[in-house]
């Protein structure tokens, strides 16, 4: 039997967001449905209420949970009613042509649910990357489902389901950040803190913070970083290129998603160095750089979708260093809320307050 439950929608471009009643389908072959227990709030939630990211309204938002697997559909093997999961928005293909190349982080074919979930009218539903988790319930392809212990905390570990593994796989698994390595993160919200405290766990030496907020620039401290920069009041590139003896660093991560953002690390990196662009442009957003200077210089300028990551190697391996006091995820968990409070968290995430509200049910 279908089930009605609440769930947060944006129902068109730039409209505040709606707690509303919607209709769950009995989870089809290879599908699940997962009982939420927390959902943190990501800036992408936010880009997808302001039709940056596509036109498929209504969106049901919410991406970034853990929760328990509820009920099963036919042919699931690899979960079970019971199960405490964390969703991933990878859920790898096996057989596309990056999956046959050994490179399933790259997988061009993820899976998500094939029914619908809709409003009571019947209205279909777009789940924010596939997920859909400002709701009491949701349903997903059961390769979303990433089987963690189950006493861990779900408002903190459930982060890992998108920012805090983006960035954390931006430094580690795409900028190859390592021992006695330099990097430089700009912009430090949940992504960016997640990059630097990545590279810290990975043995980086010089971890420099660099955001247009003060409070930020203080908890970036406290996940690892070694000197800040607010680009407000300095150049980041010249201070960035001092703290790294006139070279500039090995690896930068862009984890704002602006052209200024994406120039300043381009030209704070060393020769031979990795830009690593995590933060989200909107479809009206150009760069122009000096092709000599993008030869000239070598290295390489990646994206990273997702940090690069695999659920099933990433997300039980952070689940341990967490658990080992080795990586801080309660340090992301600013506010715990309610479900009805997703737009005046926009409203924190927008005026610098918050690394994390996470709706918690
Ligand atoms: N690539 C991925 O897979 C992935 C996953 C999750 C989020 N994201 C994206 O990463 C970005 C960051 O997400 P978040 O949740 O950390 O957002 P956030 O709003 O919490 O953090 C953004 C930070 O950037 C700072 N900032 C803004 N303008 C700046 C500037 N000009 N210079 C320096 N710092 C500046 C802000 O003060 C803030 O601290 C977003 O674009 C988001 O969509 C990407
Ligand atoms: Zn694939
Ligand atoms: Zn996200």
């Amino acid at each position: 039997m279908p089930q009605t439950v609440k769930g947060v929608i944006a129902r068109s471009k730039g409209a505040d967001v709606e707690l509303v009643d919607i209709v769950i389908p009995d989870p089809g072959p290879g599908e699940a449905v997962v009982k939420i227990e927390a959902c943190g709030v990501c800036h992408t939630d936010l880009h997808y209420r302001e039709g940056g990211i596509n036109d498929e309204f209504p969106f049901l938002l919410g991406h970034e949970a853990a929760g328990v697997v509820e009920s099963v559909g036919e042919g699931v093997t690899d979960v079970a009613p019971g199960n405490f999961v964390i969703l991933n928005w990878r859920a790898v293909c096996g057989q596309c042509r990056a999956c046959a190349k050994g490179k399933p982080w790259y997988c061009f074919a993820t899976h998500n649910a094939s029914q619908k979930m809709t409003l009571e009218d019947g209205t279909e539903l777009t789940p924010a990357l596939g997920i859909g988790a400002f709701a009491e319930k949701t349903l997903v392809a059961a390769g979303q489902c990433t089987k963690v212990d189950a006493d861990a905390e779900a408002a903190a570990v459930g982060l890992l389901g998108c920012g805090v593994m983006a960035g954390f796989g931006a430094a580690v698994n795409t900028g190859n950040v390592g021992r006695g390595d330099s990097i430089a993160v700009i912009g430090c919200g949940g992504v960016g803190n997640a990059a630097i405290a990545g590279a810290k766990v990975a043995g980086a030496t010089t971890i420099i913070a660099v955001d247009v907020d003060d409070r930020k620039l203080e908890q970036a401290k406290a996940f690892g970083a070694t000197h800040t920069v607010n680009s407000k009041s300095e150049d980041a590139v010249e201070r960035i290129r001092e703290l790294t003896g006139g070279n500039g660093a090995d690896v930068v991560v862009e984890a704002v998603g602006r052209p200024e953002t994406y120039e300043q690390a381009f030209y704070a990196r060393d020769l031979a160095g990795t830009v690593v662009l995590v933060g989200v442009p909107t479809p009206d957003m150009e760069i122009t750089l000096p092709l000599l200077e993008v030869f000239g210089r070598g290295g390489a300028l990646k994206s990273s979708w997702y940090g690069d990551c695999l659920p099933s190697r990433d997300f039980p391996m952070l689940v341990d260093l967490y658990r080992q006091g080795r990586f801080d995820l309660d340090a992301f968990v600013t506010e715990r809320i309610g479900l009805g409070d997703v737009e005046a968290a926009f409203d924190k995430m927008h005026g610098g307050d918050v690394l994390r509200s996470v709706v918690v049910l």
